[in-house]
């Protein structure tokens, strides 16, 4: 089990390097909504790190981060990254649905416990990137769409 969520520590804090480097794409093209969306998204991805950093070295277990590789730089358009977020979002909740596999047939009702925040977490996620990949398809992305796209995305995030 440790084992296991120590693979998890190394990846939210892929998520958290993969938005962050999202931004920036975002920054250089001035996408200022978008960008900050994704500073935030990566910031929360860091707190998900640490929770369970913290839950590992509190069952008396040696949390270990482990290597990351260097996420991707270059994006195709906006709709070509929120989409790639949704993908790893969507691979993130996977390993989470798998570590919980795993507490439950290991009996370990504090994982379980302990995993149940995550669950919830990816579900919310998943659903706020879904919400901003419909607003890309309604408003589209040609002529000023992409402004459009950008200031809806910014708006999302002061409601959150
Ligand atoms: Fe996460
Ligand atoms: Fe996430």
């Amino acid at each position: 089990m440790v084992n296991k969520l120590n693979a998890q520590i190394s990846l939210e804090n892929f998520s958290s390097n993969l938005y962050l480097q999202m931004s920036a794409w975002a920054e250089i093209k001035g996408l200022d909504g978008s960008a900050a969306f994704l500073r935030k998204q990566a910031k929360e991805e860091l707190d998900h790190m640490h929770r369970l950093f913290k839950y590992v070295y509190e069952t008396g277990a040696l949390p270990a981060i482990g290597e990351t590789k260097a996420p991707p730089t270059e994006f195709k358009s906006i709709s070509d990254l929120f989409q790639q977020v949704l993908d790893h979002e969507k691979l993130v909740t996977g390993k989470i649905n798998k570590l919980m596999d795993s507490a439950l047939k290991e009996n370990d009702h504090s994982s379980v416990d302990f995993l149940q925040w995550y669950v919830s977490e990816q579900h919310e996620e998943e659903h706020t990137i879904q919400q901003v990949l419909d607003k890309i398809r309604i408003i589209g992305e040609s002529g000023s769409g992409v402004y459009f796209i950008d200031r809806a995305i910014g708006e999302m995030l002061r409601k959150h």
